[in-house]
């Protein structure tokens, strides 16, 4: 679990990201850059998250990420191309891109330099000319400086982590400003690629494939390549050294684990679970939507959590089984069905967690409804907060990840489960990840889902007080 801190958000303002926002905009202190533009208007500050409303951007879709970056652990400095290849959804005199920190040396769209301005996390971009709704564009953001971590609202650290020999970036919910500018909300995926130069002796260690790794003058450049949508706070980047392990599943899945030569022994029981666990939860879930799987494991005080970045998900020390089994479901519940806002973190969460349940009923534990039924009854003791609001309703975004979220997000599959029954439970766990394969979804897509494939039930209990409902639901 995360810790939590003491930090809280309240009055999360929904942004209208068109011109008319601008006032309301500057007296939210988000302070994007109000006036008229040279054609269109503007893109805005964010995409209108309920917790998180200066995350991502209005105006625009991002298609593909290529970013070249060269870290050096002896002086903490990173420096960087972003080329974010993107879309207008709508004419666009200027539009904005989430970066934190960092001094910007120059941007350009297309061909042409354009104008920049920042305040706060936003850098806005005004492309000479403007931009046509639905025109493709490539805009370009030459960087630099030392990245730094970020506190999020409940209290644990993302963004850019330094480690014992290099450094980790973490991106849930909003990190990934630390060290790329981006479209950094969850609703807008894209594709990556990334070549990352670090001295040599060290690695360079992301998500998707390897597809290249050359050393020229003392620094090697390794790189990456996600061809599968990626929401941008499960992109990671783990620079040090590590023992790189690279297998197969039974079913041909490439698997490459890289782990801190400190944890190399220690964690060699745990990693050699992985493709046992991935057949476990491909016969579950249904295909694995990605092309490859693997870890990274750092020492235990490098990261607060582990986090479930793409992939291969990234472990503090050795991973229990469990924890395993969590970040790997992630894949299909989180990375390749992704939540439309940051309050439908429990559509996350809740199948990661129940995942842990099945795991352990499948291999001699105790059945989920065992789990269900302790915590049901004592849960309050472990979690005190287990009752203190529903899954689909965090009250702020200090709040997303509590066991509010994830224990009582998995009571509500397991609720779903009883009524009926594992066959069509399996089928809708299986069919929700298919449906929404490769996409975005909320709750009531979700909801409507589960009443589609069991027609004649009725669930309308479950939603209102499992859901929903404020306090502890009655038990039937
Ligand atoms: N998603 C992580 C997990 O459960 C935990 C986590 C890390 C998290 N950072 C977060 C959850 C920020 C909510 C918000 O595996
Ligand atoms: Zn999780």
């Amino acid at each position: 679990m995360v810790p939590r801190g003491p930090h809280r958000i309240t009055g999360v303002p929904r942004s209208v990201p068109v011109a008319p926002a601008c006032a309301a905009a500057l007296l939210a202190v988000a302070l994007t850059a109000c006036g008229s533009g040279a054609h269109g208007t503007l893109g805005g500050f964010g995409v209108g998250d309920p917790f998180f409303p200066k995350a991502g951007n209005g105006g625009y879709d991002v298609t593909h990420y290529g970013l070249t970056l060269a870290y050096d652990p002896r002086t903490s400095r990173l420096s960087g191309t972003a080329a974010v290849t993107a879309r207008a959804t709508q004419d666009l005199s200027a539009f904005d891109l989430d970066l934190r920190g960092l001094d910007v040396q120059s941007v350009t769209v297309g061909d042409h330099s354009a104008r920049w301005e920042r305040a706060g996390q936003e850098l806005t971009v005004r492309p000479r000319g403007g931009l046509d709704d639905g025109e493709t564009f490539r805009v370009t953001v030459r960087y630099s400086g030392v990245p730094e971590p970020i506190t999020d609202p409940d209290g644990s650290r993302e963004g850019w982590l330094r480690t014992a020999d290099g450094a980790l970036a973490l991106g849930e919910p909003t990190g990934s400003m630390a060290w790329f500018p981006g479209n950094h909300h969850p609703s807008d995926k894209a594709s990556y690629d990334l070549a990352v130069t670090v001295p040599q002796g060290l690695r360079a260690v992301s998500n998707g494939e390897l597809t290249g790794e050359r050393t020229k003058a003392g620094r090697t450049t390794y790189t990456w390549h996600t061809a599968e949508p990626m929401a941008s706070y499960v992109a990671t980047l783990a620079v040090g050294r590590y023992d790189i392990t690279r297998t197969a599943t039974p079913a041909g899945l490439p698997v490459y684990v890289a782990v801190d030569p400190a944890k190399a022994a220690a964690s060699k029981e745990a990693l050699a679970q992985i493709p046992k666990v991935m057949e476990w939860a491909e016969y579950n879930f249904g295909p694995y939507p990605f092309s490859s799987t693997g870890a990274i494991v750092d020492r235990d005080a490098d990261a607060e959590y582990a986090l479930e970045t793409q992939n291969r998900p990234v472990f503090p020390g050795v991973p229990d089984t469990e924890t395993l089994v969590h970040e790997l479901a992630h894949q299909w519940f989180g990375n390749s069905v992704t939540p439309k806002t940051w309050r439908d973190m429990w559509l996350n969460e809740g199948f990661a967690t129940y995942a842990e349940w099945l795991w352990d009923e499948d291999h001699g534990g105790d059945s989920a409804q065992k789990t269900f039924d302790a915590l049901y009854d004592h849960g309050d003791d472990t979690y005190e907060d287990l009752w203190d609001f529903p899954p689909a309703r965090p009250t702020s975004a200090a709040h997303i990840s509590d066991s509010a979220v994830y224990q009582r997000g998995a009571m509500v599959l397991h609720r779903i489960r009883q009524t009926v029954g594992d066959d069509t439970f399996y089928d809708i766990v299986q069919g929700w990840a298919a449906a929404h394969r490769h996409g975005n979804a909320d709750t009531d897509d979700f909801t409507a889902y589960v009443e589609k494939k069991a027609p004649g039930e009725d669930f309308s209990g479950i939603w209102e007080e499992w859901l929903y409902g404020d306090g502890k639901p009655a038990k039937d």
